[in-house]
């Protein structure tokens, strides 16, 4: 069955001493207590090998924000996959809607970068949600259908099965406003539906769902009790250990 599963997503946000700071807390919160899911945390890439030797790899998972859509060569300022997998990462988001909105990526260079995050044995947290406009015109459903079908149903069923999801409403990133549990439920219920139709119920039932926005201590328990949301994509929340081990002491 899928795993449940609480990943952090920094964001632009600490200098490498005040992340190797933060993941060391983490680490030592998950010792002290142990999780009842998988916890990872995604940080800059500046901090993927500091962090990696601070961090017991068996209680906390790492991960990259992003990855380039191409191999190697001459692109200046990219950071690819092999050299995300290298510093010992074993886990990248992409399409988060930050990057979508302010990097103009599109269905086709994620799809670049999903097949990269694969062959470098780097699990995706691959990102999708509407916005608030579509939210309220009711057209939220098939938008969110789009960006799962162009993205990622490309992939054999095999590799489907490597693929975390992460709805994230972008009207409920950073805005203190949260999804109802059931709307989120009622979401995470329609993109299992869109994946069983294309890979069969086994392969559906089997993929990790994430919510992600404004997910927090206080509303953690309530999101995560729904049967289809297997956990969260943390943004702010995600910065504090104190309110990051809060949410995953949800489960
Ligand atoms: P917040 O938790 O800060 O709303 O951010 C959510 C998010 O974008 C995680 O990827």
């Amino acid at each position: 069955m899928r795993k449940n599963i609480v990943a952090g997503n920094w964001k632009m946000n600490t200098t490498v001493s005040e992340g190797v700071e933060l993941a060391k807390e983490v680490n030592a919160a998950l010792k002290a207590a142990k999780a009842n899911c998988d916890v990872v945390i995604c940080v800059p890439f500046t901090h993927l090998c500091p962090v990696a030797a601070a961090i017991d790899a068996t209680v906390l998972g790492l991960g990259a924000e992003n990855c380039a859509d191409h191999k190697s060569g001459a692109y200046t300022g990219e950071v690819s996959a092999a050299m995300v997998a290298s510093t010992g990462a074993n886990y990248v988001i992409l399409g988060h809607s930050e990057r979508r909105q302010y990097y103009g990526e599109t269905s086709e260079t994620l799809r670049e970068k999903v097949a990269l995050a694969l062959e470098n044995n780097l699990k995706p947290i691959f990102c999708i949600g509407e916005v608030l406009e579509e939210r309220e015109n009711g057209t939220f459903n098939e938008v969110v259908r789009c960006q799962v079908e162009e993205g990622l149903f490309n992939l054999s069923a095999e590799d489907f099965g490597k693929i975390v999801l992460a709805y994230e409403p972008v009207w409920a990133i950073g805005t203190g406003k949260t999804a109802t549990a059931e709307q989120a439920e009622d979401m995470h219920a329609f993109i299992r539906g869109v994946i069983a139709e294309k890979y069969g119920k086994e392969i559906a039932d089997n993929t990790s769902i994430l919510y992600g926005g404004s997910c927090k201590p206080s509303n953690a328990a309530e999101l995560f009790a729904k049967p289809n949301v297997d956990g969260g994509l943390i943004g702010g929340a995600a910065l504090k250990c104190a309110d990051f081990m809060g949410i995953v002491s949800a489960f």
